[in-house]
């Protein structure tokens, strides 16, 4: 049955925000889908695999950080609309052409990753990391590396120190570029991101350290400073950390043979006891690989794993969750059906609404740094 949509002008189009978060989720979907069409190719919508399915349904391309800074690079579309987090979006404004507009439906959809790096706390660890001598102001004896999950600052900074970004997908290609550079790596702010690649190429625990920025001198002994190869800044995600390895113990006891399978922010204990460790988009192409009657325990947000659980289960595959509780990304689920019908609606009227611009002087050193991670291999 094919749903009749009214003209723009019938619909009750209010600029405000609060008139659509009043309105049931089943009301969206029709206007949304008739924005969209009216928008046609001046508006491209990219969403994040932790999107909600009311949300990533109108997608014009889902995929992972890196994925959807590659589509942010490629289009040619006028507005971006990016239903994923802020620095995303970010990311976004610096990949995309001069005159693009990125949308973010919800200002509030930040990261608390992202939020335990700040550019002011990493300029001071700079800084003291010059006066012990172990680089220069311009990163000559210490590669920063920032993970996507940051401000564009911390971006332009690395870029500006001969640094780069790297996503959970390029980590690898990332240290090993940072490594032809330099013998350390400032890895920032996910810790176990950092620890596990490091593990993964060889790098022993003792020779990763961990800086606070709450802390003098990091927390850390200079002479530790000193033998480290890789510098890790204190940050993790909330919603990864909380897997441990007691849950693969126990996923594994209550069905035997399943995989285990989870994102490299989860613990090191707990990517060392799984069997898979993968960006979102490698998550899911590991299922897809997988025979029929595979079993899997994924650790990562639960919209993905629920999302996966129903597809796959076409497939003959059963996908849960590597451990009940508390697996949600707050800050991703603030985009809704109603924020996103909101933004849209606004583009058709000519109002441009949260728009995400990164300042110029940013803009720039972001942008170099941004470029190195997408060359890499
Ligand atoms: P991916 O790049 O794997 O999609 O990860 C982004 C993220 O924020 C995971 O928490
Ligand atoms: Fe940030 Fe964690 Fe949410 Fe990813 S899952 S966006 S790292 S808070």
């Amino acid at each position: 049955m094919s749903t009749t949509i009214a003209p723009l002008e019938e619909r009750s189009v209010s600029c405000s925000l609060d008139n659509y978060l009043v309105l049931p989720d089943n009301t969206m979907d029709a206007r949304i889908a008739a924005a969209r069409r009216e928008l046609g190719s001046r508006a491209v919508v990219l969403g994040h695999h932790y999107q909600r399915d009311e949300v990533i349904r109108f997608a014009d391309f889902r995929g992972d950080s890196y994925k959807l800074a590659q589509e942010a690079a490629r289009t040619r579309a006028e507005y971006i609309v990016f239903c994923g987090v802020h620095f995303m979006a970010e990311s976004a404004d610096v990949l995309g052409r001069p005159g693009q507009k990125v949308i973010l439906p919800d200002l509030n959809a930040g990261c608390s990753m992202a939020d335990m790096a700040e550019i002011g706390q990493v300029e001071s660890c700079w800084e003291q990391l010059v006066s012990l001598g172990l680089t220069d102001e311009l990163g000559r004896g210490i590669t920063p590396l920032t993970y996507m999950n940051s401000t564009a600052a911390i971006k332009a900074f690395c870029g500006e120190r001969g640094g780069l970004v790297c996503t959970s997908s390029n980590a690898p290609a990332a240290f090993k570029w940072a490594f032809e550079r330099n013998e350390k790596i400032l890895f920032l702010p996910d810790q176990h991101l950092g620890r596990n690649t490091a593990f993964a190429m060889g790098i022993p625990l003792e020779e990763c350290v961990v800086w606070d920025p709450f802390m003098i001198g990091g927390g850390v002994d200079p002479a530790r400073l000193r033998r480290a190869k890789v510098i890790l800044w204190k940050g993790h995600c909330s919603v990864h950390q909380r897997f441990l390895p007691e849950h693969v113990d126990r996923v594994r006891a209550q069905y035997p043979g399943i995989k285990v399978i989870v994102h490299p922010e989860c613990r090191w204990e707990v990517c060392q006891k799984a069997d898979g460790v993968g960006s979102t988009e490698g998550l899911i192409k590991m299922i897809a690989a997988a025979p029929a009657g595979s079993k899997f325990a994924v650790g990562t947000e639960i919209h993905l794993v629920n999302r996966m659980g129903k597809e796959f289960a076409k497939e003959s595959k059963m996908v849960i969750t590597l451990d009940e509780s508390g697996c949600l990304c707050t800050t991703m689920f603030r985009i809704s059906p109603q924020h996103l019908c909101w933004a849209l609606e606004n583009l058709t009227q000519g109002n441009v609404v949260n728009r995400i611009q990164v300042p110029d002087d940013v803009k720039y050193w972001s942008r170099v740094a941004l470029d190195r991670m997408l060359e890499i291999r």
